[in-house]
C-alpha cells in the first residue's frame, strides 16, 4: 500500500500569533500547490496561535492542516490550564501530537495518560500523532525496542484496528531531538519497521500497512530525502527546522 506522506511542523513554545501568521503566509508562497496534492503538511503552533492560523488557512484556502501539540482527555471541568479536545475540534484542528517526549519528561505524562488522550482525540474526529522514543542511556543499554514497543502497546490499548489504521505514530529518539544529531536512516528505518511489526502483532496486516509512521529528531532539508526514502518512514515530525519557512518548505518538497 502507498501511504500518503505527512510532514508536521511542531513549533513547540515558539512564535506568537503575529509571528505565526507571517510564518504560515511565507510558507504558502514557498510550497507549490502541486506538492500538497501528494504530501500532507500539518502545522502545530502554540494554543494561543491556533485561532489566528485557522483563520488564515481557511480565508486564504491554504492546503495546510491545522494541528495542536497537546490536549487533555476530558471534555471540560476543573483542569486549570488544560485544553479540551472538543475545543480543538471546534477550531477545525486535524492532527494532535500526543505524548511528545518533552510532555513526558518535563510534565510527567505517562503511557496511560497518552492512551486516554489518543482515545479522546479520536472521539472528536481528530488524528493523534502519538510519539514514542528512547533516551540515549536506553539506546546504549540495548533497550530501544523494549522501550518504544512498550509505549506503543500501552498507548494503543483498547483501540480498534480501524482506529489504529487511521492514526499516526512518530518515532523520535529523545537524544536526537533539538540536538542536531539524527538517527542514521538505517537505524531510524529499523525502529520504524519494528513499530510496524508491533502494530501487525496487535492488529492485522492491513492495519500495519495503513498506519503512518513519522521519524522525528533534527530533521532538516539536508537529511529529509534520505530519511523519507526508507520503506517504513512515512513522514517527519519537525521541530526547530519548521520555524524557518525556507527550510521547512524544502523538507516538505523532500522528493523533488
Ligand atoms: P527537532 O524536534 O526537529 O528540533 O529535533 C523534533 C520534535 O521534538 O518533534
Amino acid at each position: 500500500m502507498t501511504r500518503r506522506p505527512l510532514i508536521s511542523g511542531n513549533w513547540k513554545m515558539n512564535l506568537n500569533h503575529y509571528e505565526a501568521i507571517q510564518t504560515v503566509q511565507k510558507l504558502s508562497y514557498l510550497v507549490p500547490k502541486e506538492t500538497l496534492e501528494t504530501v500532507d503538511v500539518s502545522i502545530h503552533p502554540p494554543f494561543t496561535d491556533i485561532r489566528s492560523i485557522q483563520t488564515v488557512i481557511e480565508s486564504e484556502d491554504f492546503d495546510f492542516h491545522l494541528g495542536a501539540q497537546h490536549c487533555h482527555w476530558e471534555e471540560s471541568g476543573a483542569f486549570t490550564g488544560e485544553v479540551s479536545p472538543a475545543f480543538l475540534a471546534k477550531l477545525n484542528v486535524v492532527y494532535v501530537i500526543v505524548g511528545h517526549s518533552e510532555r513526558r519528561e518535563i510534565f510527567g505524562e505517562t503511557d496511560e495518560m497518552v492512551n486516554r488522550k489518543v482515545a479522546a482525540i479520536q472521539a472528536h474526529g481528530m488524528v493523534p500523532i502519538m510519539c514514542c522514543g528512547e533516551t540515549l542511556a536506553e539506546r546504549e543499554a540495548g533497550e530501544t525496542e523494549s522501550k518504544v514497543l512498550g509505549q506503543i502497546e500501552t498507548g494503543l490499548a483498547g483501540r480498534t484496528n480501524d482506529q489504529i489504521a487511521s492514526l499516526v505514530i512518530a518515532y523520535e529518539p529523545i537524544w536526537a531531538i533539538g540536538t542536531g544529531k539524527t538517527a542514521t536512516s538505517d537505524d531510524a528505518q529499523a525502529v520504524c519497521a519494528a513499530i510496524r511489526s508491533k502494530v501487525r502483532e496487535l492488529t492485522d496486516e492491513a492495519t500495519a500497512d495503513a498506519v503512518r509512521i513519522q521519524y522525528g529528531g533534527s530533521v532538516k532539508a539536508a537529511n529529509a530525502t534520505e530519511l523519507m526514502s526508507q520503506s517504513d518512514i512515512d513522514g517527519a515530525l519537525v521541530g526547530g527546522a519548521s520555524l524557518d519557512p525556507d527550510e521547512f518548505a524544502k523538507i516538505v518538497q523532500f522528493d523533488t
